[in-house]
């Protein structure tokens, strides 16, 4: 039930799985779950990798004292990141482990002190720093903003273990299997580009940098802070965030609505069949039923993206607008928009998806396709002829 599951003979993952939470950050929705990945190392000196959150502190110490020897307690706790899905069983494992010292850089300590207090026995570390345990011997790589300003990842040298971080991290639960052999990666992938997305993605820079640092390091085994840990194909991992942090797209597209009363509904219908018809690969969101996370996702990997609002109340319908302002948020950089509009009295819709389009620099690709209350077969037959056009762009 609380087993500690062995990486190498010392090496242990002490995390735990979280089932309970329904949305992480509160706001994105986990029905697979997600894991709190933390890390135990036995040696000369004992190294606790990485805390979990505080809701799951009993599994998790159960876990620690089932790794540590019979007599011994943790040295040192390392802080790869301070947000408090790692972090928020701090004050408890200090009371249970008083010769705890925490092992992290500056802006570490600066944000622990912010968010559980100051005290404790601390151990600052500069970039490229060396922590010998006996016969482990820990490198500390500082990988700013992947995912805050204090982010950094840890190298085992003799193990050729990057603990990561939330880097290369995703979605899911580790209790339908810890290790990449043992995962259906298919259904993996899709939850780390979701977590990826709704995440990491804005700071697709710093990942970039982050790679090119640890990239050349020789990594055996990779070690996230979520979901797998990747003992046989670590390069698999850190090809996906490559890809996906450079924003690489597919000859494919997604298109998003909005739509009270079925009119706007019908025309992004229209579009989507006549994507589909021209071979590209077309994913369809009412965005009244498709939660952002998933629509995020879908957009990170897709050259084109249709959106189509009607007007409300001046402006676009409210679960577009939300959309809008993720996308921009998210940094999404360099798609081909179809943008179609629909109103009643008075225009908006469109207005405000073009005006969107140009703030992020994507490209529009015409017609516009704005219609007065509900469309007639030649709107209809616009919005066929930009589904068309955005092929034939996606495909050029
Ligand atoms: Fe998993 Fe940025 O915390």
């Amino acid at each position: 039930m609380h087993s500690a599951i062995p990486l190498t003979e010392k090496v242990f993952w002490v995390g735990v799985n979280d089932h309970e939470t329904d949305l992480f950050e509160a706001l994105w929705p986990l029905p697979y779950g997600i894991s709190y990945n933390a890390y135990l190392i036995v040696d000369d000196r004992t190294v606790l990798v990485d805390a979990v959150k505080g809701h799951f502190l009993d599994e998790h110490v159960n876990r620690i004292r089932e790794a540590l020897p019979a007599g011994r307690s943790i040295d040192y706790l390392v802080v790869n990141h301070v947000e408090p899905d790692h972090t928020g069983a701090l004050r408890i494992l200090r009371e249970l482990f008083p010769s705890i010292r925490v092992v992290g850089n500056k802006k570490t300590l600066e944000l622990l002190a912010g968010f559980y207090g100051a005290g404790g026995d601390t151990h600052v570390v500069q970039d490229g720093d060396v922590l010998d345990l006996g016969t482990h011997r820990l490198t500390f790589h500082l990988t700013p903003m992947v995912h805050w300003p204090e982010t950094m990842m840890t190298f085992e040298a003799s193990t050729g273990i990057l603990f990561s971080g939330d880097a290369f991290g995703g979605y899911g639960t580790v209790d339908r299997g810890l290790f990449d052999d043992e995962m259906d990666l298919a259904f993996f992938e899709s939850e780390t580009l979701r977590y990826y997305a709704n995440i990491i993605g804005r700071y697709s820079q710093m990942v970039q940098k982050a790679i090119a640092k640890v990239g050349t390091l020789g990594i055996k085994i990779l070690a996230p802070t979520h979901g797998a840990v990747w003992r046989t194909q670590p390069r698999v991992a850190v090809d996906w965030y490559d890809r996906w942090s450079r924003q690489e797209t597919k000859s494919a597209a997604v298109v998003a609505y909005g739509s009270m009363y079925g009119n706007t509904q019908k025309m992004a219908e229209r579009v989507a069949r006549a994507l589909v018809d021209a071979g590209i690969r077309t994913l369809v969101h009412n965005l009244s039923h498709s939660h952002a996370s998933y629509v995020l996702r879908d957009i990170w990997t897709s050259r084109a993206l249709v959106l189509a609002s009607p007007t409300y109340n001046t402006g676009l319908f409210p679960t577009m607008d939300d959309l809008v302002r993720l996308l921009e948020n998210k940094l999404i950089k360099d798609r081909l928009l179809g943008v179609v509009g629909s109103y009643g009295w008075t225009g908006g819709a469109a207005k405000a998806l073009t005006a969107f389009a140009e703030r992020s620099k994507w490209r529009i690709v015409e017609p516009v396709v704005e219609v007065r209350c509900a469309a007639g077969d030649q709107d209809l037959e616009r919005c066929a002829q930009l589904g068309r056009n955005l092929a034939a762009a996606v495909r050029a």
